[in-house]
């Protein structure tokens, strides 16, 4: 059939150069998809009527491949012509997409850090989508909903649609992050899937944000709503009234396992490519969100956040039973965690 012939895929029209080949060649093989295309387009001429071929010539020009001879070539595995079913990319269609996860545990300034992400023009980072627990159910709900993020099917409030040059989420490492682990670094190296890991240095610190956010769940200290991120001053101090009490029998113990699980993440995804941040580094030197975007290789931007800290200050102010925790973490290797100022 005619319209079979005529039908022009994305993959039909991509002939790749060899690595590596002089422009010479890549002239030649760029010259030899033009006559292919003028061809397979005439043969199509002979064939249908005048309406079809109006029809197909429009195909033609909407499935034209993208593909950009002037890039890195060390960069193509990276880059991503997604065709969303939801919506048209437009004037888009032909920017590149990169894609993205950040890796993080609860309480590390993820939230915080996607704000940041989300301030640039071109990035769409949907924040934690593997919540929802049927997402992450088996191997297979879990690739699929990768799929649907990277191919910007998945719309959330965070989507920026058509212009979008990078696009993400951030992925909790017990949110069957490490249990198909496996299957996830495949899918990451085989789409080419960059990854921001981004953990939180004083663990103590972090174990106090966990203990008031699960306590805010149902105390809900702003007017009767729970909230885990604020954007005034006042709201942080509202929630920071709370003094979560930390078990010191378990103290010790619990902050080994959180540095391991880190450990075990780091280990597992070391094949992909990666960045690695500490939550407190973002804070104190803008820079690394420069080497963020470059890591993206997207048009350097300053990123803004409204959010708040809500532990602000010694952390002394933040623990019921401190004097407790201090005895208990002093001469161990987490004692930097007691006067650190984030
Ligand atoms: C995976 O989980 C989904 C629910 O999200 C279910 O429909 C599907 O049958 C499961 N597949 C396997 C192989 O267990
Ligand atoms: C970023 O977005 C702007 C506006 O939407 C668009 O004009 C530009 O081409 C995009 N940049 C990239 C690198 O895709
Ligand atoms: C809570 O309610 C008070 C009084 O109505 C108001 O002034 C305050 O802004 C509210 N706070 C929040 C966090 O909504
Ligand atoms: C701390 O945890 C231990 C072990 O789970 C438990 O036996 C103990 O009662 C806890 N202490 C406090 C003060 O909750
Ligand atoms: C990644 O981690 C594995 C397991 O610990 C280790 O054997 C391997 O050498 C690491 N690879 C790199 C590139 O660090
Ligand atoms: C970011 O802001 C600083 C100071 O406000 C300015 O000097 C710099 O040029 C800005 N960078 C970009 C990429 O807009
Ligand atoms: C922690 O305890 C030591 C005594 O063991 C004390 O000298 C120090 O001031 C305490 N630190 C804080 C911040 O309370």
């Amino acid at each position: 059939m005619a319209e079979e012939i005529c039908f022009f895929t994305k993959d039909a029209l991509i002939i790749k150069p060899p690595k590596k080949s002089p422009a010479l060649l890549r002239m030649i093989v760029i010259v030899f998809a033009m006559v292919c295309g003028v061809y397979i387009c005439s043969t199509c001429l002979k064939q249908t009527n005048t309406e079809t071929t109006r029809k197909l010539l429009n195909i033609e020009v909407i499935e034209r491949p993208c593909h950009e001879y002037d890039t890195d070539r060390s960069q193509i595995p990276y880059l991503h012509y997604p065709k969303p079913k939801t919506f048209s990319r437009a004037e888009c269609s032909c920017n590149p997409v990169r894609l993205f996860a950040v890796l993080s545990a609860q309480r590390s300034g993820s939230g915080w850090f996607e704000t940041l992400l989300n301030s640039h023009i071109n990035i769409t980072s949907n924040g934690e989508i593997f919540s929802v627990k049927e997402r992450r159910e088996n191997a297979s709900s879990i690739l699929r909903t990768l799929d649907m993020v990277y191919n910007l099917d998945l719309i959330t409030s965070a989507s920026k649609n058509h212009c979008s040059a990078a696009v993400g989420f951030k992925w909790m490492l017990n949110q069957g992050l490490i249990q198909y682990h496996k299957e996830i670094v495949e899918y990451f190296n085989n789409k080419g899937v960059s990854v921001i890991f981004l953990f939180r240095r004083n663990l103590l610190r972090r174990m106090v944000s966990v203990l008031a956010n699960s306590y805010d769940r149902y105390a809900r200290l702003l007017n009767g709503t729970h909230k885990s991120h604020v954007h005034s001053t006042e709201e942080a101090s509202t929630l920071a009234k709370y003094k979560p009490e930390i078990n010191t029998t378990l103290l010790i113990t619990d902050l080994k396992r959180m540095e391991a699980s880190t450990k075990e993440a780091l280990e597992y995804f070391n094949s992909t490519r990666n960045i690695f941040l500490y939550y407190e580094d973002l804070i104190r030197d803008h820079t690394k969100l420069e080497d963020v975007i470059e890591f993206l290789r997207l048009p350097q931007m300053n990123l803004t956040s409204r959010q708040v800290k809500i532990h602000s200050g010694p952390l002394q102010e933040h623990i019921k039973n401190w004097d407790d925790v201090n005895k208990t973490l002093k001469g161990t290797a987490y004692e930097s965690f007691l006067r650190s100022d984030y």
